[in-house]
């Protein structure tokens, strides 16, 4: 069934531990985390400590995003701050493999995150190695940002070679979702939607978060 994962990027940061118990009685499946260093990209966000805050608040599994240079630098910390999954950027991974199974490692699941313009056949190689794949449908760094189609194409290859390697990772995709591209991104066969403004901008979550669902219903 199709997951949804509110990126807590767009929520009211003084109101964190609330922003969160509210999504999850409003049926989200994941708690997205954006974590920026203001080297890979240009904003500067969350750190471990802000995920070893929220851990106690919600029983739903942290997907933690690293837009973060030298990764590997950070995995422990994230993971025994309770980090659910941690996901690292192809882009920022000089030796990827070693990477992924460092996550793998300290028993958190592993993810791996591609930008729009980075052709999707880099991650061919390891895609049986991973647990998450995420497609980012803007340039990371900010939300509130307009989805990029290009990359359902990406996404459709991606599909047939998991089709083709009987793999059970799930599909991820970041940016600019709301019900008419998720549908779309559904279609080329996303299993996990994150969300920030869309579900934080509106004052109704549990709202926004049915009209997800609904466009994404299998
Ligand atoms: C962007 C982040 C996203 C962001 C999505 O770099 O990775 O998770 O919060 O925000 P929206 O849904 O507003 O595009
Ligand atoms: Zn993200």
């Amino acid at each position: 069934m199709s997951k949804i994962a509110p990126s807590i990027l767009s929520a009211n940061f003084s109101q964190l531990g609330n922003e969160i118990a509210e999504v999850e009685a409003a049926g989200a499946d994941y708690i997205h985390v954006d974590v920026m260093d203001g080297h890979f990209v240009p904003n500067i966000t969350i750190g471990p400590l802000i995920v070893k805050a929220i851990r106690p608040v919600t029983t739903l599994p942290l997907d933690v995003h690293l837009m973060i240079d030298n990764p590997d630098q950070y995995i422990d910390i994230f993971a025994e701050s309770g980090a659910d999954i941690i996901t690292v950027h192809y882009e920022a991974c000089t030796h990827l493999h070693r990477t992924i199974m460092a996550i793998k490692e300290k028993g958190v699941k592993a993810g791996l995150v591609i930008n729009p313009a980075t052709p999707v056949e880099m991650i061919r190689p390891i895609m049986h190695e991973l647990d998450l794949l995420l497609f980012m449908t803007v340039n990371p760094g900010f939300g509130g940002q307009a989805f990029i189609p290009e990359v359902l194409d990406q996404i459709k290859q991606a599909d047939q070679w998991r089709k083709d390697m009987q793999l059970d990772l799930e599909f991820e995709v970041d940016g600019g979702i709301v019900p008419k591209t998720a549908a779309l991104c559904k279609e080329a066969g996303i299993d996990v939607f994150v969300s920030g403004s869309y579900i934080f901008g509106k004052a109704d979550r549990k709202q926004a978060i049915d009209a997800l669902r609904e466009a994404i219903r299998d």
